[in-house]
């Protein structure tokens, strides 16, 4: 179901002892002040288990930053996905551009983690986007496109309206250099465009498309205004209450 989303990866920051901290602040801010979206927070695997303790999930969604690709066995210091639902998360980012580059995401890589992460009813919110090469050879288009069809369009239109998308293009990410709401509503309709020439336009008006990449309270409102931007992944800006908030409130 579409809907606007705001959703923060903590990435790897926060003791577990800042991270609930930071739960419960983001709690009763927003019990106070319920926001116009769904909240989600992406924190790291220790901190699940007591931070969805911490948090109403119906006001503050809570989520892994990844999953095995594998459900069980000797795959040492790996999570699955089923333990992650353990914790009692209901959300798991998935093929963020740092773990495509750092530790060799491919996309089939990627369409086993989802598949995994949908039978243990978790939602997935996968990441898609270019780097800076791609963009400056006019390739990001078809590079966006192939993340999505190589590793989702196995799934049924069912099991694909479960999807959150997030395009980050990766040459914004964590560098102040925000893509323009112009970069981000062209390539939000392209990815509209490929889910319908796939889905059809109903089920691709159904999925819910955010933006990552130096989002900012002072950026986030003009971003949020276009027509295909439902809402942002935040890193930088999701590790202070305040500054998450001030992307909340663009809604
Ligand atoms: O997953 C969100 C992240 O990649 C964006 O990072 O610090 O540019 O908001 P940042």
């Amino acid at each position: 179901m579409r809907q606007n989303i705001v959703a923060g990866n903590w990435k790897m920051n926060k003791n577990l002892q800042e991270g609930v901290e930071l739960a419960k602040e983001l709690q009763s801010a927003l019990q106070a002040e319920k926001p116009n979206c769904r909240v989600v927070i992406g924190t790291p695997f220790i901190h699940l288990t007591e931070v969805c303790k911490t948090v109403d999930q119906d006001l503050i969604g809570v989520s892994a930053q990844n999953c095995a690709d594998q459900e069980s066995g000797a795959y040492t210091g790996e999570v699955s996905a089923e333990m992650v639902k353990s914790t009692g998360a209901r959300y798991v980012i998935l093929g963020h551009s740092e773990r495509r580059a750092y530790y060799g995401e491919t996309n089939e890589i990627l369409k086993t983690k989802t598949d995994l992460a949908l039978k243990n009813e978790l939602t997935p919110i996968f990441c898609i986007g270019e780097v800076l090469e791609e963009r400056e050879a006019d390739k990001h288009f078809e590079i966006v496109k192939s993340q999505i069809e190589e590793a989702l369009f196995h799934l049924s239109a069912d099991d694909f309206k479960k999807i959150v998308l997030a395009y980050e293009p990766v040459w914004a990410i964590g560098t102040g250099k925000t893509a323009s709401p112009e970069q981000a509503q062209e390539m939000h309709a392209f990815i509209r465009k490929v889910l319908a020439d796939k889905y059809g336009q109903d089920v691709a008006d159904e999925i819910s498309i955010l933006y990552g990449g130096s989002c900012k309270p002072g950026n986030a409102k003009e971003l949020f205004s276009n027509a295909d931007v439902d809402g942002g992944l935040i890193g930088g800006a999701s590790l202070k209450a305040e500054d998450f908030r001030g992307i909340i409130s663009a809604f």
